[in-house]
């Protein structure tokens, strides 16, 4: 009688074990598969935030020398795509085509001064070379009603202390596809879309139609690759 007893409890004990032991397996299991979703979707949101960083690639395309006769064709093209620009125009040329200095600005795009008359600023005076970015301001903001606060120096020169004294941004480039003396669409593309990274400076200039229709023709291949086109001055400080 008293072995039959202690048999039925060893039965009991061993089988609420068993009970005992199976939940706790559940309930690990069940831990883990919340754990893996967890995981899961944490992947998920990173990835999601990767792709939306690498959809905002961002370039800035600058023009040098003008403005010229083919300036406001740019304009139109820039408009149609929704491009914003950066055009560092030449003093005497500002006095020639006023009506579109006024359309860069109306339109979104970033004046800036590349000189009165296109000197190579390291070659003159630090006060007669002052003077020819102070002449293009004035000019400048008496077309838009501001001067500008960023410059480009012809040749990409000037010394230390004509910055010093100018406290303008200077603008140099990344992506420089010598636009000026290939004069060739075809080619202008290639390089540019050769050389260009996400936050690159591409330097043309809107004085040659060629660089004009190639210009254009970049901005629909890099839209299409998911960059922004942006003024220099969203790109420093976006
Ligand atoms: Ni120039």
């Amino acid at each position: 009688m008293k072995n039959r007893r202690k048999t039925y409890l060893y039965i009991f004990l061993i089988a609420a074990l068993y009970i005992f032991a199976v939940q706790i397996n559940r309930m690990e299991r069940d831990n883990e598969t919340s754990e893996a979703a967890v995981n899961r979707s944490q992947d998920m949101e990173s990835e999601e935030a990767e792709s939306f960083f690498e959809d905002r690639k961002r370039v800035a395309l600058t023009f040098d020398d003008g403005p010229g006769e083919d300036t406001e064709g740019l304009l139109d093209g820039l408009k149609e795509r929704n491009a914003k620009a950066t055009f560092f125009v030449v003093g005497e040329k500002v006095e020639q085509y006023p009506d579109t200095v006024q359309r860069m600005k109306d339109e979104g795009h970033l004046i800036g001064n590349h000189t009165y008359t296109h000197v190579q600023m390291n070659t003159l005076s630090c006060e007669a070379a002052i003077a020819e970015v102070k002449k293009t301001s004035e000019l400048i903001e008496s077309i838009v009603g501001e001067g500008t606060g960023y410059l480009r120096p012809p040749y990409g020169e000037c010394t230390k202390q004509m910055k010093k004294e100018l406290d303008m941004f200077i603008v140099l480039w990344d992506v420089d596809p010598l636009d000026w003396s290939i004069q060739n669409e075809d080619a202008v593309v290639e390089k540019v879309l050769r050389d260009v990274k996400d936050g690159d400076i591409i330097l043309l200039h809107d004085i040659f139609d060629t660089s004009v229709r190639a210009a254009i023709r970049i901005v629909d291949a890099l839209q299409k690759e998911g960059y922004e086109f942006v003024t220099v001055e969203e790109l420093m400080f976006p």
